[in-house]
Order: C-alpha cells, then structure tokens, then sequence
C-alpha cells in the first residue's frame, strides 16, 4: 500500500509535470501568435492588413464614405518610411482598406495630417467641376535628420479630384518652411466659417502655432499657444481644434486635443485637451478651466494607455452635427513590440465627443459612436439585479466576449473596492474597478497574458484619481479580441487598453468585501458584424 502509494504519487508527480509540460506546450501553441499570425486580430477594430500603422489621418467625410488615412510602412511590421494608408467605411464600423494614397518622395516621409474637401476650390485644384480634396501633411526628411539639421520637417500639400482615391503633390510643395523648430508637425486644417479662411493647429515642439490661408497653398502664421498651459513631459503632437456645442446650452466653446508623449497620466503617450475660445487668430484658454488647469497639470481625454493622437473627422454632413473622434490603440512605449506580426497595430473604436458644462468650466466627453449598436445580434438587460446574477447572465457560453459591449451601474456603494474581473482558464485576469477606499478607478492589465514583450506594456495598473467617494458608478465597457475601451460616468472619464490573452477571455465576476451593492441598467450586447 505504501508503495502503491509511492508509486501514485509519483505517478501523480508525473502527470501534473505531465500537466504542466502539457499546459505550456498548449499556451505556447495558442500563444505563438508568429504562427497563428491571425490569432489577434481584432473582430470590429480597424487594422491593416500587413505591417505598421500609427496615427490616423486625413479623415473626411464625403458622399456617404468616412475615409481614414493612416501612417503606414507597407515594407514592415515595425515604424519605417512614412506613406499614408487608406480606408474606407460606410457604417463606421467595417474599414475596408484601399490602396496606399501618399508615397514618400523627395521632400521627405509623409508624416501625419489632415484633409479638407475644398468646396469653393480655393486651391484652384479642381478642374472640370470637380470638388478637390486637399491632404495637409508633414515631410520629414530623414537626409536632414541624419545630418542633424533642424528644419527637416515641413509642410505640403497633395489633391484628389477622386474623393480622395488618388493624389496628385502640389508641385510646389513645401506650403510651408521650416522655421528653425525641430518638431514641426501634423497640420490639421479647418474651414472657419466665420473667417472665410482656412486655419491650421500645427504642433511645434512644447506648443501649438496656428497658422490662416485663403487658398490651402500660402499659409500666414497667427498666434501660438501652450508654452506653459498643460503637460509638458514630452512632445506636443497631432493637434486637432474645433467648435463644439455645449450640450444642451445655447453656447459654442473651442477645443483642442494635444497629443503628448511621453508623459502621459499612466505613461507613455497620451492626449490631453483645452477648452477656450478662438477668434480666427488667437486660442484663448478658458477662465475657468484654467483654473482646472492649475490644479491638476491637464485634462486627459483618455487616461488608459492606448488611444493616441486622435483626430476628429472633417466634413460630417451638417444635419449630423456630431464630432466624431479616432485615435491610434496604442503607446510609443511599446508600440513596436505588441505580439502581432502580420500587421501592428488597431484604432480605436470611432466616438462621439460631446462637450458638457460642469461645476462652471467644461468637460468633453467620449461616446463609442451610436453605429456601432447596429450591429447588435444579441442583447440582454436587466433592470436590477445582484452582482452573482450578473455572472449567471453571462454565464450562457454562447456569449463571445471577443465582441461584445456591456454597461451597467454600481450602486449603493460604500468605502469599499469594487472590481469586474474578465478571465480565461488560464488565469488571464483583466481587472476594472473603482477603489473608494484609496480613491482611484482602475484598469488592471497586469495579469492578462503576454505581458512580458516590453516591460513598460504593464508595469503596474493604471489609475484615475478621483475627488471624494462614489456612491455609483457607470460603466460602458466594450470588447473586442485585444481591447477594452471604457467608459465611465457617460465617457466623462475614458479608459482604453490593450491586453493579449493566452486564450480568449471567456468569463466575468465582481469581487468586492461589500456584499450589499446594486446593478442597475444592466445591457449586454453581442455583435455581428457578418
Ligand atoms: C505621432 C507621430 C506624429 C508624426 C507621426 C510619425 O504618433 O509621432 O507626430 O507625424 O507620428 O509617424
């Protein structure tokens, strides 16, 4: 008996070795995503499908198609010669890639920017009737660079009498000369109306120039703002300034979107924003939110670590009246090292900005756009229920977690910690959750499967400081294969993050010490994009 014992146990040794071995060789398979080189890539988020993308660009809207332009190196899965990819879409959710619109040349790379569909053919571009659209970019010109000169970066331009199919570079490009600022960079041009001219943000090192044209071709600069308004940790890039409407005031406020990296609020690369006014010359900050300025640095329109230089569309049809955003998923931290291989890189999903009053200054808020509920297969919601039931609702394994969206609202809430949890067999946990106790929302990818590529991806949960404690919290939360983009408070704080499980994530719980809190609203919503 006692060696049977013995034996068993050593039988049992074996077979968890056994076990293990086994559970590494099955991890290893499932996670060689080098082999299985579709195995991440995202259901409903927009990738390319071969080699590096980063920002998105040159977005307009027109005749029923949202074009999306990217930076793109065709030739690798990692940054190279900037040319600028294009897509497609007639929903805003389904991209369809086209082929490449701008090529390097011998300016230089073809750096991120804007385009405008130029109406009243200012730019003289359109022949025949045809309406140009003008794509405002940035050359960067690596033989400059690499002798180290500083005025390596300019601006030029380049039309499409195709809706933005094919592009003809103006040929006297650059628009705009280097003025002896090393990062010079990413035009995004608007029509003020109330100007009659065409005015450009145009990042340049720690601040934002704007610059006015009444043909797209000869550029008068303005003013410049934010030398010493924000967060100053890195480089100021990929401005974006618009219009809003305050929700549900008769009044318009002027925002503007500063990409920055690093520096970040949980690292990395990140974009902030300003509230204020502008006059067609000059952006100045708002009174108050200034003073929300002077309290906490900036203002974050996302605090996750992957939505990056976002820009908004331009051209939206005027009875759609909505400004819709996109931003690249990811974080030059660590861009060049997500475990994709075929293509790197997604963009998050399109959101709505909306512009609210609070507590007299001014907030925007994120939205995923209205079009994605569209493709909704499946829906369940409940009004109320308990946090086990929550579980039991997802429990139905027909529920692909790899493309779903869910939203509901912790109530009651004490002092305590709350935490969704979404995990696989493996023991992937993606944790999100509100901390009343230290006063923090979080995002917790720390332990959600392949982590270890580049020891800044998770080097700790990322956090959102919170004033005070909430007695509720809601939460909209959507999924795709790699994703999470959340929502908080009706998008007032926006969390978006990429994770790489070994398998799926297949399963949901709350955890939490108090045991007397409510769900409320609770919607599940599973997609079909087919
Ligand atoms: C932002 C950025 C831009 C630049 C582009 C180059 O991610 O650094 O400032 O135009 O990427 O690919």
């Amino acid at each position: 008996m006692k060696v049977k014992y013995t034996r068993y146990t050593i039988l049992f040794g074996l077979f968890v070795l056994l076990f293990s071995s086994c559970k590494t060789e099955t991890e290893a398979k499932v996670v060689s995503t080098e082999i299985d080189q579709e195995y991440y890539r995202p259901n409903y988020h927009f990738t390319p499908e071969n080699n590096w993308m980063n920002d998105p660009n040159g977005m307009f809207y027109l005749n029923g198609k949202y074009h999306l332009y990217f930076q793109h190196y065709p030739d690798d899965n990692v940054w190279g010669p900037m040319h600028w990819g294009h897509a497609i879409s007639e929903d805003l959710i389904n991209f369809e890639e086209q082929q490449i619109a701008l090529y390097p040349d011998d300016l230089g790379l073809i750096f991120s920017g804007s385009a405008v569909v130029d109406y009243d053919n200012t730019s003289g571009f359109g022949v025949d009737g045809k309406v140009p659209v003008v794509a405002i970019y940035t050359y960067h010109n690596m033989d400059g660079e690499k002798r180290g000169d500083i005025d390596f970066q300019t601006q030029g331009i380049a039309y499409s009498l195709d809706e933005g199919m094919t592009w003809t570079k103006y040929a006297e490009n650059p628009v705009i000369s280097n003025p002896g600022i090393k990062d010079f960079r990413d035009p995004k041009v608007f029509w003020d109306q109330r100007n009659s001219k065409w005015i450009m943000s145009l990042a340049a090192g720690n601040k934002i120039m704007f610059y006015s044209s009444e043909n797209l071709k000869a550029w008068k600069f303005e003013s410049d703002f934010g030398e010493l308004k924000g967060e100053h940790g890195g480089v100021w890039e990929c401005p974006d300034l618009f219009p809003m409407k305050v929700e549900g005031l008769d009044e318009e406020k002027w925002v503007l979107l500063v990409s920055i990296n690093p520096s970040g609020p949980n690292g990395g690369s990140a974009t902030q924003y300003f509230i204020g006014d502008f006059d067609g010359s000059t952006f100045t900050l708002d009174k108050n939110f200034n003073k929300q300025l002077e309290k906490n640095t900036a203002v974050w329109l996302d605090y996750g670590r992957d939505n990056y230089a976002g820009v908004t569309w331009s051209n939206l049809p005027q009875d759609d009246g909505r400004n819709l955003f996109i931003g690249w998923m990811s974080n030059w931290d660590y861009a060049r090292d997500t475990p994709t291989y075929k293509w790197r890189s997604t963009m998050t999903i399109p959101r709505e900005l909306i512009l609210l009053k609070k507590d007299e200054s001014y907030l925007v808020r994120s939205r995923p756009v209205r079009e994605l509920k569209n493709f909704v297969s499946k829906e369940k919601n409940k009004d109320v229920i308990t946090p086990r039931d929550f579980q039991t609702l997802f429990s139905d394994n027909t529920i692909d977690f790899e493309k779903l969206s869910f939203s509901l609202t912790m109530t009651e809430l004490k002092n305590e910690a709350y935490s969704i949890n979404l995990y696989n067999a493996y023991g992937d946990t993606l944790k999100l959750g509100l901390n009343n106790k230290e006063k923090f929302i979080f995002l917790d990818r720390t332990k959600s499967g392949k982590v270890n590529f580049s020891d800044k991806f998770a080097p700790s949960i990322s956090k959102v400081h919170i004033e005070g404690e909430f007695n509720l919290i809601e939460l909209e939360v959507v999924l795709d294969k790699t994703s999470i983009e959340v929502f908080i408070n009706d998008g007032e704080i926006v969390l978006t993050e990429l994770f790489f499980p070994n398998s799926p994530l297949d399963s949901i719980s709350i955890s939490s010490n108090d045991d007397t809190f409510q769900l409320r609203d609770v919607s599940i919503r599973e997609f079909n994009f087919n």
